[in-house]
C-alpha cells in the first residue's frame, strides 16, 4: 500500500501529558544466556560456554529490584514474566528465591500470572515441577517446530520428540502453558507449516504463538539468508495457521497470539494496553508513567558489564522521558496489534493526549479503511490488519517512516 504520513503538528503541537491514573504495573525478568545462539536470534541472548552465574545473577536481579523501588513505590504488580534468553536453565531453587525476593519487595496482587520461559531440552523439563511449586504458574515453551529438518535448520538444541514430551510434562504440571512455534522456515513448503500447527493445535495448550520468521540484523541468518518461502507462499501459511487453531477454538487476540478463551497471557496484553513495566535484568526495558509523563528504561546488555553496575548501584542507564509527540505512535503499535484493538478513551488515559490531538490520523486510516468506523474503539480492520506497518505509519511524528 501508499504510505502517506500525516503529521501530528496539523492538530497543533501535543501539549507534555498528564495522565489521570498510574496504569497497571508488571514485571519482567531478563536471564540473558542460552546453550546455543540460535541463527535467527536477535533477543540479548549469550552463549552460556561454561554455565551460567547463577548465585551472582539472583543477587544482581535482587539488588536491581531495589535500587527500582522508589519509582514504583506503593504500586502493586500483576503479573511477573521471566523471559530471556533462557530462563530454564536457572535452577527451581534458584526461580524459588528470586519470586520470594520479589514478592518481599513488591505487592503482588493474589492470582498474579506469573510466567517462565523454559526450552524443551530434557534436562529443563525436569525442572517443570519444581518451577511450579517455586510459584510460577504458566510456562512459555519454545518448541518453533515438530519437523526434525526445521529444527536443524534453526539450529534447535532440542529433537521433536523432546518437544512433545516437554509439552506433555508441562501441561500435567500447569493450567497455562504456551507453546511458541515460528513459519515461514527455510525451505518449509504449505504442507509442512500445516502439519506443524495441527501437532501444536492438538496437544491443546491454552496458548499459542505463531511467529512468522523474520530475518533480523545482526543475526547469522541475515548475515547469510537461508532460502526463505516468498511473501505468497508465507501469506497462505498464515491463513492455515489462522483457520487451524480457529478450528480448534482459539480466540486470535493479537497479530501473533491465540488462546482459548480466558487464556490470554495477561503480562502480554499488559504491554498491548500500554500499561507500565518494571524491567530487570541484563538489556530490559522498563516503561514507567509518572505525573510528568512516561519515561523508559533500560539496562546494560552484556551480562558482565549488567553484574557490575547491579553491584554499584547503578543498575538502570539513563532513563529517557517519551516526548508527547511520539506517544501516539508508540501507543499505536501496541494497542492496534490486538485484533479487538482498544476502547478509545484508553488512548487519553495512558498517554496523556486528547484524542483530538490524532484527529486527522484517525480520520486518514478511517477513510483508507485500516480502522474500523467506532467512536468507542481504536480497532485495525481486517485491512488494517493485513497492512498493520502501513496504519501505524500513519501515527508517526512529522517526517519520520517505519524505517528510519
Ligand atoms: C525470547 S524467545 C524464546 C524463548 C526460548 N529461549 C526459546 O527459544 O525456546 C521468544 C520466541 O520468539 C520467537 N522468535 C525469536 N526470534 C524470532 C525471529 N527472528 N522471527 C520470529 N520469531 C522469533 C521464537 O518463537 C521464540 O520462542
Ligand atoms: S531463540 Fe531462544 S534459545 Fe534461541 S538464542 Fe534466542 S533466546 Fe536463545
Amino acid at each position: 500500500m501508499a504510505r502517506r504520513v500525516v503529521p501530528i503538528a496539523a492538530a497543533g503541537r501535543p501539549r507534555p501529558a498528564t495522565l489521570p491514573a498510574l496504569p497497571t504495573l508488571s514485571l519482567y525478568v531478563h536471564v540473558p544466556w542460552c546453550l546455543r545462539k540460535c541463527p535467527y536470534c536477535d533477543f540479548n541472548s549469550h552463549e552460556a560456554r561454561d554455565g551460567i552465574p547463577e548465585q551472582a545473577y539472583l543477587a544482581a536481579l535482587i539488588a536491581d529490584l531495589e535500587q527500582s523501588l522508589p519509582a514504583v513505590w506503593g504500586r502493586p504488580v500483576t503479573s511477573v514474566f521471566i523471559g530471556g534468553g533462557t530462563p530454564s536453565l536457572m535452577s527451581a531453587e534458584t526461580v524459588d528465591a528470586l519470586l520470594a525476593a520479589v514478592r518481599a519487595r513488591l505487592t503482588l496482587l493474589p492470582g498474579a500470572e506469573i510466567t517462565l520461559e523454559a526450552n524443551p531440552g530434557t534436562a529443563e523439563a525436569g525442572r517443570f515441577a519444581d518451577y511450579r511449586s517455586a510459584g510460577v504458574n504458566r510456562l512459555s515453551l519454545g518448541v518453533q517446530s515438530f519437523n526434525p529438518r526445521h529444527l536443524a535448520a534453526l539450529g534447535r538444541i532440542h529433537d521433536a520428540g523432546e518437544a512433545r514430551r516437554a509439552v506433555e510434562l508441562a501441561l500435567e504440571h500447569f493450567d497455562n502453558v504456551n507453546l511458541d512455534l515460528m513459519y515461514a522456515l527455510p525451505g518449509q513448503t504449505l504442507e509442512e507449516a500445516r502439519a506443524d500447527i495441527r501437532e501444536a493445535a492438538a496437544l491443546g495448550t491454552p496458548h499459542l504463538s505463531a511467529y512468522h520468521l523474520t530475518l533480523e540484523p545482526n543475526t547469522a541468518f541475515h548475515r547469510a539468508p537461508p532460502p526463505l518461502p516468498d511473501a505468497d507462499l508465507a501469506a497462505r501459511m498464515q491463513d492455515a495457521v489462522e483457520e487451524t487453531l480457529a478450528w480448534h477454538g482459539y480466540g486470535h487476540y493479537e497479530v501473533s497470539a491465540f488462546a482459548r478463551p480466558g487464556e490470554e497471557c495477561r503480562h502480554n496484553l499488559n504491554y498491548w494496553l500500554f500499561g507500565d513495566y518494571l524491567g530487570i535484568g541484563a538489556g530490559a526495558h522498563g516503561k514507567l508513567s509518572t505525573p510528568d509523563g512516561i519515561r523508559r528504561e533500560s539496562r546494560p546488555r552484556q551480562p558482565r558489564a549488567y553484574l557490575r553496575a547491579a553491584e554499584s548501584g547503578q543498575a538502570a542507564e539513563a532513563a529517557q522521558a517519551v516526548a508527547a509527540a511520539d506517544l501516539p505512535f508508540e501507543f499505536m503499535m501496541n494497542a492496534l496489534r490486538l485484533t479487538a484493538g482498544v476502547p478509545a478513551r484508553l488512548f487519553s488515559e495512558r498517554t496523556g493526549l486528547a484524542l483530538a490531538a490524532i484527529a486527522p490520523q484517525l480520520a486518514a486510516a478511517r477513510a483508507r479503511g485500516l480502522l474500523e468506523e467506532s467512536a468507542e474503539r481504536l480497532a485495525p480492520s481486517a485491512l488494517g490488519r493485513r497492512f498493520l506497518n502501513d496504519l501505524l505509519q500513519l501515527f508517526l511524528p512529522d517526517g519520520r517512516s517505519m524505517h528510519s
